[in-house]
């Protein structure tokens, strides 16, 4: 079993080595890279990835760089998440946001370098064959595209004032979040060799589904419940753009009910499916039940 502080490390040192540091032309945008990815973030997407490339049986050293390059494209989504024209957060990690610290076309172009170097980052892994390295990429821009993270941030926006049904919402808490999450853990399973077991990987990918829908659940209640401090990011931001959230649409212990059930249904995939290690029971968890 690895120690989720230890391989946390792991992910950090990783994360700075694959960041450019310097640039002849481009200097305050890789500020502004590094401003975004470091110092910050609970990397649950990477340790997604290695909790799950262990569960199938690999070495977690090209999970690692999987990892690191999901963690590219969520700091990304993040960067233009809080820009004046999505939410409008001036705070992220306990900082300022990227936007305010580097100015909005610098986070913008940040953002569209770090979309890059996601991928650049899995084609230059040379811990991995061709094979994985293009289920990797089809599952990292699938995740990440229309249908998915970024699809789903325009409904969230386009939603802003309306009130969805709550099948709407989970469809719009799928794409946003759900899809990265899920594509995290099918992406450790192709980190760990080049065909997972078919019946296994499907049980692997219905439970990212419900630890993606659950770990978006939890984020709208910490929105709700938690202060500015112990979040990092300014508290009540939902209310303040009428989002659409499962606390508004079925109040604050609903919510949480409903987040411990999904836990709960993948736990028991998990251990159905010979996937429940200590490692990944132990993130499940976490991702849920969490105070930021
Ligand atoms: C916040 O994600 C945005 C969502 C998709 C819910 P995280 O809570 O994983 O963000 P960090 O990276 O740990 O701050
Ligand atoms: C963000 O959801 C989802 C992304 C794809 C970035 P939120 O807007 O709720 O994330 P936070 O609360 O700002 O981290
Ligand atoms: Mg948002
Ligand atoms: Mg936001
Ligand atoms: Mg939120």
């Amino acid at each position: 079993m690895y120690s989720l502080d230890a391989l946390r490390e792991r992910i950090e040192d990783k994360l700075a080595t694959l960041l450019p540091a310097h640039s002849a032309i481009a200097q305050p945008m890789l500020d502004a890279m590094r401003h975004a990815v470091l110092g910050g973030g609970k990397r649950m997407r990477p340790l997604f990835a290695c909790a799950s490339c262990e569960a199938f049986g690999g070495d977690v050293e090209p999970a690692l760089t999987s990892g690191c390059a999901l963690e590219f494209i969520h700091s990304y989504s993040l960067i233009h998440d809080d820009l004046p024209a999505m939410d409008d957060d001036d705070i992220r990690h306990g900082k300022p946001a990227t936007h305010i610290a580097y100015g909005e076309a610098n986070a913008i172009l940040a953002g569209d370098s770090l979309h890059s170097l996601a991928f650049q980052a899995v084609v230059d892994n040379d811990a991995l064959d061709a094979h994985s390295k293009l289920s990797i990429i089809q599952l990292l821009s699938d995740a990440a595209g229309w249908a998915g993270m970024s699809g789903g941030q325009c409904l969230d926006i386009e939603a802003e004032g309306r009130d969805l049904h709550l099948e709407e919402l989970k469809a719009l808490h799928a794409a946003k979040t759900g899809a990265l999450i899920r594509a995290s853990m099918q992406i450790g399973a192709y980190s760990a060799g080049a065909h997972p077991d078919k019946s296994r990987y499907g049980a692997l990918s219905e439970v990212g589904d419900l630890i993606g829908l659950a770990f978006q659940i939890m984020d709208d209640v910490l929105d709700v419940t938690q202060s500015t401090d112990v979040l990092g990011k300014p508290a009540g931001s939902d209310e303040a753009q009428a989002k659409n959230t499962f606390p508004k649409l079925m109040g604050l212990e609903a919510s949480k009910t409903e987040a411990a059930n999904l836990l709960n249904k993948a736990i028991g995939l998990l251990h159905d499916n010979g996937l429940a290690t200590p490692t990944m029971i132990e993130l499940a968890t976490r991702a849920v039940h969490r105070t930021y």
